[in-house]
């Protein structure tokens, strides 16, 4: 097997490698990654020089993505721009990314004749729950941030190109990850590194809204399973089974590292802020056997570990591109703390 994995070097791409490399000793990887502010070379850094692990640095936008596709048996696509608030303040790159990004990918697959493309989506494209039911793979496709729009685009023209042209593919729709590697913009891994350094916790509006946590391990396990025994055309819902509001989990990553609940400061809410996300996965499950394995807490408690283990990757991060959006976003945040 010959895997294109592109967007390999963010958090679930990089983690996805890490595990592929070591259960598939025979199978070859070439990851495709445009490095943006996301993109870490240092997350693949044990198997890059590595003979079963190639990297190409290149956009999914540009039309040179044909060449690394040929020969290859299988791709797995987790580009994208993935943060909600980034897409707020300015959809443009999602647009390109997402949308424009993906269907260059779908024409090229086809040009390639790449016999089978996992298409990594999101639960955020069936928009935000009640306080009642689960998101299945029918539901409607509802989403409410920019991001999820575009997520919701790139879905529907991978299965276009799946109903028109036969393009052998299909679609994956996981809720929230969390795990080593994350991006520190994102709930968990903002939540800790800003605990580790006793700075404060932003917290939107109340901290009530639920998020449904998966571990990234077992995110990658179903997409294994899915590359390989998933039905062409067909969605796969995948989700942890575990619905916390972001408050209990910020307590909880707090008392982990022995710190002050004081920490915590309610900001302004996220506009258009989702308020539940919550999925059910039995047709994975059915299908496949698929379930996930890892305990929240467990994982919780192995993620944190794992920042503390891996300070200088975290400062590295927060030192570089990063700090001018953690500036810029977090100075402001600041002022309203002060308020
Ligand atoms: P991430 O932001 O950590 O990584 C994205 C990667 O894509 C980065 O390496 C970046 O450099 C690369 N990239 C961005 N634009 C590119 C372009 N134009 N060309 C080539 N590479 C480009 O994202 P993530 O959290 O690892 O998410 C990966 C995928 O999984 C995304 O498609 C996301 O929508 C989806 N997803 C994420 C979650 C989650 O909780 N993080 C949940 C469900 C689905
Ligand atoms: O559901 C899957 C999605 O999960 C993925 O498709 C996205 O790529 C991923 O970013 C994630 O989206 P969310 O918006 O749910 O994740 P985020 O980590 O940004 O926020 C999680 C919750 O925490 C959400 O309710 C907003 C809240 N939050 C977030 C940040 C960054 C805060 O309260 N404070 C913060 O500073």
């Amino acid at each position: 097997m010959k895997l294109l994995v592109t967007g390999g070097a963010g958090f679930i791409g990089s983690n996805f490698v890490h595990r592929t490399l070591a259960k598939h000793p025979e199978w070859k990887l070439v990851v495709l990654d445009k490095l943006t502010y996301a993109g870490n070379l240092k997350n693949l850094e044990p198997e890059l020089g590595e003979g079963r692990c190639e990297f190409v640095q290149m956009d999914i936008c540009d039309r040179a993505v044909l060449d690394p596709l040929r020969g290859c048996d299988a791709v797995i696509h987790f580009a994208a721009e993935s943060h909600v608030d980034r897409s707020i303040e300015d959809a443009s790159a999602f647009v390109r990314t997402n949308v424009d990004g993906t269907y260059n990918l779908l024409q090229a697959c086809r040009e390639a004749g790449v016999p089978r493309l996992v298409h990594v989506s999101t639960d955020e494209v069936y928009g935000s729950l009640g306080d009642e039911g689960l998101f299945s793979e029918e539901s409607p496709l509802q989403p409410n941030s920019p991001y999820a729009a575009t997520k919701a685009a790139s879905d529907l023209g991978v299965l276009a190109y799946v109903h028109t042209h036969k393009l052998p593919a299909l679609v994956t729709r996981c809720s929230n990850n969390y795990g080593p590697y994350q991006f520190p913009e994102k709930f968990i891994p903002l939540m800790i590194a800003q605990a580790m350094a006793g700075e404060r916790l932003p917290v939107y509006g109340k901290g009530s809204n639920v998020r449904d946590w998966v571990h990234v391990d077992d995110h990658c396990a179903a997409l294994d399973v899915v590359l390989q025994q998933g039905r062409e055309g067909e969605v796969y819902n995948i989700g942890g089974g575990c619905e916390m509001r972001n408050l209990e989990v910020a307590k909880l990553i707090l008392k982990a590292l022995g710190k002050s609940e004081s920490l915590i400061q309610f900001v302004t809410d996220r506009p258009g802020h989702d308020l539940r996300y919550a999925i059910n996965c039995e047709k994975l499950g059915r299908e496949f056997g698929w379930q996930p394995q890892v305990q929240f807490d467990q994982g919780l408690a192995d993620t944190i570990a794992w920042y503390r283990d891996n300070q200088q990757w975290l400062n590295d991060v927060r030192s570089g591109q990063y700090r001018d959006y953690f500036q810029k976003h977090y100075v402001q945040r600041e002022k309203t703390f002060a308020q």
